[in-house]
């Protein structure tokens, strides 16, 4: 971290709104350094590693009777501290207590007003050299717009500090090829108007990541085509061979074709091909990164790449919410809170997609073994029958590392910065007896 730069630490779960602080943060000062954690866990493990951070954008976090505030306290770190939250300030356990720290803490309701966040952050950076002079153009860093398909607004590009042109009309749709040249020329971000940021920061948190806006005209853009190109780039950022890339998409691309003559799982794979959202994203993520193990196991024959690809389409084919497929310890589940009928489906949703094939006269025990045991884990924190790696063969091995990856690479939101957090987080939970060369290869793709 530089000490020529303002040093911000953002912690929210919540990547959307993540975003849309960083957004923020780059537009109120130049030469900021952000730092972004999804928990409070990962939040205080910053800031113990270091106390250098000019300002601290957060949830409102509380684990029993310690909270964010409690926490800086403990730790003497007088750093200006803004909450955001749906918590009211009546609800919070140690905001006022000390007034000289209370000075340099604010709290802003979600859902945020975006001129109140620049003021308040303004006012709570004190008289600092780096809060810029606000210019007319707002900065956007160009890989948002490889998200949507319509220009929110009018859309300039900065040549020098007093011209800028434009580049895309408002309501214009843009192709995933025009985005990308300009990042090939490294113009990192492009600008709007200062008067539409408001109007651009709703309209872009409601357009989530990768997920089908059903108010786009399906002629403009095959939306999905896109989607896979925006995972794809980001994908391609890790070690990630070309050639697993293609495999995966020579039987990926048309997923009803995999369904085998069943009509049933025609039907579900039909569903499940028209989403782009994060249970697409994360069946295609899996297929990509097995079959990349596979192959630098030297594993990579054609039966083996068959079954990861097909497992990975078909592992979580039978939850339809989100949120129930990025569960993955017993630890998580407990966490989770699930009413009993959820918690039902997650444990099951292994077995039960197993049983469904073995119906549909698809007969294959690796397959059936994998679906069953996706969830297990080599230390035994796994689900649902907590098995240890010894009882866990070869191939799901394989699948479980993968699955894991990509659930974390998507978590991390494919930022190269946290390769290392993900490195040692597979090393440490994922790496008993015969996983152990399995995460070596993923040490590789994560270099
Ligand atoms: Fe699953
Ligand atoms: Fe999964």
């Amino acid at each position: 971290m530089s000490s020529m730069s303002f040093n911000v630490l953002i912690a929210e779960p919540d990547f959307e709104l993540s975003d849309i602080y960083v957004l923020g943060i780059e537009n109120t000062f130049q030469d900021s350094n952000i730092t972004r954690v999804a928990s409070f866990k990962d939040l205080k493990a910053k800031l113990n590693a270091s106390g250098n951070y000019h300002l601290i954008i957060s949830e409102y976090f509380r684990d029993g009777d310690e909270d964010i505030f409690s926490f800086l306290d403990s730790k003497s770190l007088n750093i200006p501290t803004l909450t955001i939250t749906s918590f009211t300030e009546a609800e919070f356990i140690n905001f006022e207590r000390d007034i000289t720290y209370h000075l340099k803490r604010a709290h802003l309701p979600k859902p945020f007003s975006y001129v109140s966040f620049e003021n308040i952050v303004t006012e709570l950076s004190g008289p600092s050299s780096f809060v810029q002079s606000r210019t007319a153009y707002k900065k956007i860093n160009t890989e948002y717009f490889l998200r949507g398909t319509i220009a929110l607004c009018d859309t300039y590009v900065k040549l020098s500090d007093s011209k800028f042109v434009k580049v895309i009309k408002r309501g214009d749709t843009f192709t995933i090829s025009q985005i990308e040249s300009y990042l090939d020329r490294d113009i990192n971000y492009l600008y709007i108007n200062k008067d539409d940021l408001d109007e651009f920061v709703v309209n872009a948190g409601e357009v989530s990541f990768l997920k089908y806006d059903p108010s786009t005209p399906a002629e403009h853009l095959d939306i999905a085509q896109k989607s896979i190109m925006t995972l794809k780039r980001l994908v391609g950022n890790y070690g990630i061979s070309e050639g697993s890339m293609a495999v995966v998409d020579s039987y990926v691309s048309n997923l009803k074709k995999l369904s085998q003559g069943s009509v049933k799982l025609k039907n579900l794979l039909a569903e499940r091909e028209q989403m782009t959202n994060y249970l697409y994203d994360h069946c295609y993520l899996t297929s990509i990164l097995g079959v990349e193990i596979l192959k630098q196991l030297a594993w990579g024959k054609k039966d083996n790449i068959e079954t990861i690809i097909l497992t990975s389409v078909y592992h979580d084919l039978l939850l339809e919410d989100e949120s129930l497929a990025r569960i993955s310890s017993q630890g998580e589940l407990l966490k989770a809170e699930l009413s009993d009928y959820d918690k039902n489906i997650v444990l099951s949703h292994g077995r039960l997609i197993s049983e469904t094939l073995e119906k549909e006269g698809i007969n294959d025990q690796n397959l059936y073994e994998i679906l069953i045991n996706h969830h297990e884990r080599p230390d035994g924190n796994g689900f649902p029958r907590g098995l240890y790696a010894k009882q866990i063969k070869p191939l799901t091995a394989v699948f479980i590392v993968a699955h894991e990856l990509a659930k974390k690479m998507e978590e991390y939101h494919y930022d190269l910065e946290y390769s290392e957090d993900i490195a040692k987080h597979m090393q440490a939970n994922f790496s008993k007896d015969h996983f152990e060369k399995i995460v070596k290869i993923v040490d590789k793709i994560l270099k």
